[in-house]
């Protein structure tokens, strides 16, 4: 086992931020982690799982012990009458995973392509775009306890999925089954459907439809325009860093919508199965006149509202003051509070 010492994380990290790791170890396979808690200085250290780095924003240099998994595989794993179930190692490229999954014929992670990160870490928030949620076509997971390097697996329910939320999001608590810090995913497994239909309910792409003229896409070509729609709104990290959407949509009740849509009558609202009403984040930072403008190094994207950028140089702290301001002016015009997406590290 190696254990690299001040180690930059700016390649790691989709927002590009300049940090260090004061100390970490890369999890090729599930005895790496074995091997950390078999050597008694390392396995008392508080430690960080480190997947794609497209939710995070480093705050600091990091003292914990860094786990930078980079588990790799994927192949069937079984069938049943219904589903093709396909696993990937936690450390695969979530985006090529989408791409090799199309190309054996097992369509169904289509509308989720072009989203940054590795496929260990997209449990963890229920990554979802385009009207699929990962918990969609989840089927189960590995992972290793912290402590004890025992591996478990976990079903759906298990998983506790919730918009842009799992288990691995909470902290243990009295009577709550929180994983936070406490589990690391070593592969996923998905339940992708023999009998195939195209979701094609979410606007942008219904829009993409009709301008094709088609009248039964394939997944490949849903593929391509949630690639087109993702490209032309959201800045690919490799060219100006970001973590994705910065804030969840939030929810209120309808009696709050109403009230909101007196005062602003264009904004973006959709109900909910459950009674409430979601907002569009975006929207209300936009409604804000936030599009485009910058904290020193830390910015809004010029075209979505709801994705802050690194204009080269910005600190975790600029984003992080970035994000308060912007918080304090859809409070103070709204009485909404946004809450952040990616984790602060
Ligand atoms: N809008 C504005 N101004 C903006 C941005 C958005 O008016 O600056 C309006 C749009 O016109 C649209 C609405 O807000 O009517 C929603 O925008 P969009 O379709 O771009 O989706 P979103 O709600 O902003 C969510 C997810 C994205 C996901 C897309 C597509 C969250 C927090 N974000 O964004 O996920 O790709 O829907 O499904 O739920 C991510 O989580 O990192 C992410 C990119």
């Amino acid at each position: 086992m190696l254990v690299e010492k001040n180690v930059p994380l700016q390649p790691y990290n989709s927002f590009g931020i300049v940090a260090r790791a004061h100390a970490l170890v890369r999890m090729g396979r599930e005895d790496d982690l074995r091997a950390v808690l078999d050597d008694p200085k390392l396995a008392s250290q508080p430690k960080f799982i480190l997947g794609g780095g497209s939710n995070i924003v480093l705050t600091g240099d990091v003292r914990s012990l860094v786990l930078k998994v980079e588990i790799a595989g994927r192949r069937l794993a079984g069938e049943t009458e219904r589903d093709w179930i396909v696993e990937a190692g936690a450390g695969e490229n979530w985006h090529d995973f989408v791409g090799w999954t199309l190309a054996q014929g097992w369509p169904g992670l289509e509308n989720l392509a072009l989203i940054p990160g590795t496929v260990g870490a997209a449990p963890v928030q229920n990554i979802g775009a385009y009207g699929v949620e990962l918990q969609d076509r989840f089927h189960s997971l590995d992972a290793l306890d912290l402590d004890t390097g025992r591996r478990f697996t976990l079903d759906a329910a298990r998983c506790g999925f919730g918009y842009r939320d799992s288990v691995f999001k909470h902290a243990a608590g009295p009577g709550g089954l929180g994983l936070a810090g406490r589990a690391l995913i070593t592969a996923v497994r998905f339940a992708l459907p023999k009998a195939w239909k195209p979701e094609l309910g979410y606007l942008d792409l219904e829009r993409k439809w009709a301008a094709s003229g088609v009248a039964r896409p394939t997944a490949r070509q849903i593929h391509d325009w949630v690639c087109e729609i993702r490209s032309a709104k959201l800045p690919d990290p490799r060219v100006l860093g970001n973590a994705g959407s910065f804030f969840k949509n939030p929810t209120v009740t309808p009696e709050q919508c109403a009230d909101i849509i007196a005062r602003d009558p264009e904004i973006v609202h959709y109900p909910m199965p459950d009674g409430t009403v979601k907002l569009a984040a975006g929207w209300l930072i936009d409604a804000c006149g936030w599009k485009g403008k910058s904290v020193g190094k830390a910015g809004v994207h010029d075209k979505q509202a709801l994705v802050l950028v690194n204009r080269q140089g910005a600190t975790g702290g600029e984003v992080m003051t970035l994000a308060r301001a912007i918080q304090t002016s859809v409070y103070e015009r709204f009485g909404i509070r946004l809450e952040p997406e990616p984790v602060f590290v």
